[in-house]
């Protein structure tokens, strides 16, 4: 099929993460608390209604996008997998987080069929692997997150931190991955699913705001953050890969300062003044570079395949897989 041109993209392509956050109605939600019911009623698969999946291959998409979208893919794919985990500890005992659980793998799920049907009809394979037998090292983190959580009920403000987190994380590399593939369809899919994004963080971040106000919660979870984070998939994909994604999306200035965004935003939480997260990331892991456009063709000279911008010190520790 002959691929035409990108026509430009509206200049909504980079609102601001306060614009997603405070826009709409979750406006008021963030000053008087999360409306469950509200959410709980809205709670749906993902909106595909009008998604043009026959025109997806009329456009050029690069293979560092496609690249990134396997790996998003398979990320969303794995919620069902941290929230075994999840399902585990005294996080379940709290009627509003269980409720909140399980419209969010219920969303999630969606979020990973949709991204799995954009790369079929771009014509890359989606990659489906077993997931019921995780690698030792994850099976032992999941029986000591069980253990620790059963022995501090407060461990659920850890979950709920690292959901902020992650979930900041996930929705700003998708408006990262708007931004930078420039694909028209793609644009309209990961818009509908930054929406989901956006409201999965503002519960995390309400929780742990609210969880965090016990100084002995906060000073543990700041310890656990500081000494076991890394992005999204860290654990779940291969370092390479974890590596790649966050240089196609993360390494050029645009990337960087939506990067210190997210540290930003998370700064704001009790305890959590000055700490490092994914910026700090990306600068130990990603040399910088200057611009979108000059990052893709360095890609594209080292082929699908190759981590682009050299080598990387090794991640500390496994992250869970929360999006
Ligand atoms: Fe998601
Ligand atoms: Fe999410």
């Amino acid at each position: 099929m002959r691929q035409v041109p990108p026509p430009p993209l509206r200049p909504a392509t980079e609102p601001t993460i306060q614009s997603i956050i405070l826009a709409g109605p979750y406006q008021r939600a963030m000053h008087d608390g999360f409306d469950l019911d509200a959410y709980v009623s809205r709670s749906r698969a993902l909106d595909l209604s009008d998604i043009r999946w026959d025109d997806v291959a009329r456009y050029p998409l690069a293979a560092e996008a496609v690249r990134t979208l396997r790996y998003m893919q398979d990320i969303e794919s794995h919620t069902i997998v941290y929230l075994r985990t999840l399902l585990s500890t005294s996080a379940i005992d709290d009627p509003e987080v269980a409720t909140f659980l399980a419209c969010w793998l219920y969303e999630e799920t969606f979020h990973g069929r949709a991204l799995a049907r954009f790369l079929e009809a771009a014509g890359a394979d989606v990659v489906q692997r077993r997931r019921s037998r995780a690698p030792l090292p994850a099976r032992l983190e999941a029986v000591l997150t069980a253990a620790l959580a059963r022995a501090w009920p407060d461990f659920v403000g850890v979950h709920m931190t690292w959901g902020a987190i992650n979930e900041l994380t996930t929705l700003t590399g998708y408006r990262r991955l708007a931004a930078v593939a420039r694909h028209p369809v793609l644009f309209e899919l990961l818009a509908r699913i930054v929406r989901d994004e956006s409201r999965h963080f503002f519960f995390y971040y309400r929780q742990a705001a609210l969880r965090l106000r016990s100084p002995a919660a906060a000073r543990i979870t700041r310890f656990l953050v500081d000494r076991f984070w890394a992005p999204v998939g860290s654990g779940v994909q291969p370092t390479s890969e974890t590596r790649f994604l966050a240089a196609y999306l993360f390494g050029d200035n645009e990337g960087r300062d939506a990067a210190r965004k997210v540290d930003d935003r998370i700064r704001l939480l009790p305890g959590f003044a000055g700490a490092s997260l994914l910026e700090a990331w990306i600068e130990r892991e990603i040399p910088p570079r200057r611009s979108v456009g000059s990052a893709a063709g360095r890609l594209s000279r080292h082929g699908d395949h190759a981590v682009p911008w050299g080598s990387a010190i090794s991640m500390r520790s496994s992250s869970a897989a929360i999006t």
